[in-house]
């Protein structure tokens, strides 16, 4: 397989064709970036931890019978992925109040919910990806309502699933959010990435945080941070496997 066209630079990846029709050669970069882009930093190392991160968690939802589009890992820094078109939509689950849901509603930080919640923002960078509801994108023709009751069903397997792994790992999984594309022949696939950039990660002791919050807030390394939850990821494994 051999890497051809560039597709789109994103924030945080490069996409390129390949010379097979449904394929896409995905590279990770080495770039973080906050407030809808506008801050931008280049960190190196960032690229590879967030690829092994994404591979790890990729892999682990297939197994568990999530429908992605996830091919393989290439390298360090690269993995091949089927070719969707994606859903404009950020699926955001939450098992605690943080970040823009604990702004909007002035509740205590990691104020446990009884049930995950699920929010839709609609992407777009020219609108800084406001909050949508189902009513709203299917109006937009974003989906159908069966089609919503999908992608809320797989976020909340998803959320299941990586809740479950990251508690392994000594992390509770407070937030994330996750981006759904279309396959060739129709099927709704999870596609995109899930690291730390797209997760909100706290210790399970200390509730330290161990995720892109130390860069949006400046209040940490990056790399430290993203590496800890690398290695959580490949001892917890270790030791599943005993
Ligand atoms: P929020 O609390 O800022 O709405 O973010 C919810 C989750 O979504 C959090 O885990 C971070 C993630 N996220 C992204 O991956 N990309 C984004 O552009 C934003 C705003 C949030």
């Amino acid at each position: 397989m051999k890497k051809t066209t560039l597709i789109k630079e994103g924030k945080a990846k490069r996409l390129y064709n390949t010379d097979e029709a449904n394929v896409v050669w995905v590279e990770y970069m080495d770039q973080a970036t906050a407030l809808n882009g506008k801050r931008k930093d280049q960190i190196a190392g960032k690229g590879v931890l967030n690829n092994q991160i994404d591979c790890i968690l990729f892999e682990l939802l297939a197994a568990k019978g999530i429908h992605t589009d996830f091919i393989k890992k290439l390298s360090d820094n690269e993995q091949l992925n089927q070719k969707v078109d994606i859903i404009p939509l950020e699926v955001v689950v939450r098992n605690a109040a943080s970040g823009s849901f604990q702004r909007k509603f002035d509740v205590p930080y990691l104020q446990e919910f009884d049930q995950p919640v699920v929010e839709f923002f609609y992407k777009s960078d020219e609108l800084d990806d406001p909050f949508i509801n189902t009513n709203q994108a299917v109006a937009l023709k974003i989906f159908d309502f069966e089609e919503s009751q999908q992608l809320e069903k797989l976020a909340l397997q998803i959320n299941r699933i990586l809740k479950e792994r990251f508690a392994k790992a000594g992390l509770q999984l407070v937030d994330f959010k996750v981006e759904f594309g279309k396959t060739a022949d129709g099927e709704i696939v999870l596609a995109d990435e899930i690291s730390p950039d797209s997760c909100r990660l706290v210790d399970l002791m200390t509730k330290a945080s161990l995720d892109k919050d130390v860069f949006r807030k400046k209040t940490g390394d990056l790399i430290t941070v993203y590496q800890e939850v690398l290695n959580r990821l490949n001892n917890s494994q270790e030791e599943a496997h005993v």
